[in-house]
């Protein structure tokens, strides 16, 4: 397990659950200052925060609830090409796993829907940012089937109608991660480079649908079964089995 270190800010005191799950991810926590030159997780004013390093803005917080709660009251019946990539006119009660978690954006937007939704990360920091929002979270939302887990998703066993992957790609592609986070992610998270192994081993799995997000004029690494498209982003459907 990679080690790492969460900074608390001026002595701040960690909460003993956010402790303990530093610990079970092989992490430690120092009281000394952050560095400034590189992403870092920071515990300050109750807030899990990564710092940006030597990339502009601010430090990147989750907030699941208000990501969910906005996602909630923008549901609309035209739901768009996500909707129709997982097959949501198809069937009402989906379990869709996403793959590739990162700041849950697409898992909350999913939820949103309805949808049930088993997540994975592999990049410790980027779980624990997400973990400790999604304490908080299903603290309000406990009837929602909703998992998130600190994977590799191919060292899973994990089932679903749904598999979703939303790999990194340089730079600018996706809209809705702004700049700044992405800049982060692409320090930590790398670019994916083993996607094209990922796709292989989705594609050797039991799931009925797997979908892959794409930037509109990426290259199509396997001829999909259908692709959704909107202005910014392509999603390429691979159907196996009806759902
Ligand atoms: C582009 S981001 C996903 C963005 C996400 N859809 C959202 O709405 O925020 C890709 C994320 O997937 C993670 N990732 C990439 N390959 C993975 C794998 N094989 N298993 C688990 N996580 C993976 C990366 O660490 C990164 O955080």
């Amino acid at each position: 397990m990679k080690s790492f270190v969460c900074y608390a800010f001026n002595g701040q005191t960690v909460p003993e659950i956010l402790q303990t799950e530093i610990q079970r991810l092989g992490g430690v926590i120092s009281y000394d200052q952050a560095p400034d030159d590189v992403p870092v997780l920071l515990f300050k004013d109750g807030a899990l925060s990564l710092t940006p390093g030597s990339a502009q803005g601010q430090p990147l917080v989750l907030d699941y609830q208000d990501k969910y709660s906005t996602f909630r009251q923008r549901a609309s019946k035209d739901k768009g090409p996500l909707a129709k990539a997982i097959g949501l006119d198809k069937k009402r009660d989906l379990m869709v796993v996403d793959g590739m978690l990162g700041t849950a954006s697409d898992s909350l937007l999913m939820l949103s829907w309805g949808v049930h939704i088993q997540a994975f990360e592999r990049v410790t920091e980027i779980y624990l940012l997400n973990w400790y929002s999604f304490q908080n979270f299903k603290k309000y939302n406990s009837s929602l089937n909703f998992s998130i887990h600190h994977a590799d998703i191919r060292n899973s066993n994990v089932t679903g109608d749904v598999l979703y992957l939303d790999p990194m790609y340089p730079q600018t592609r996706n809209k809705r991660l702004s700049k700044k986070e992405m800049q982060f992610f692409n320090q930590l998270a790398g670019k994916d480079q083993d996607e094209k192994e990922v796709f292989d081993w989705a594609f050797s799995q039991e799931f009925k649908r797997v979908v892959i997000k794409r930037p509109p004029k990426a290259e199509i690494y396997l001829k999909p079964t259908h692709s959704f498209e909107s202005k910014s982003v392509r999603y390429d459907m691979y159907s196996f089995k009806p759902l």
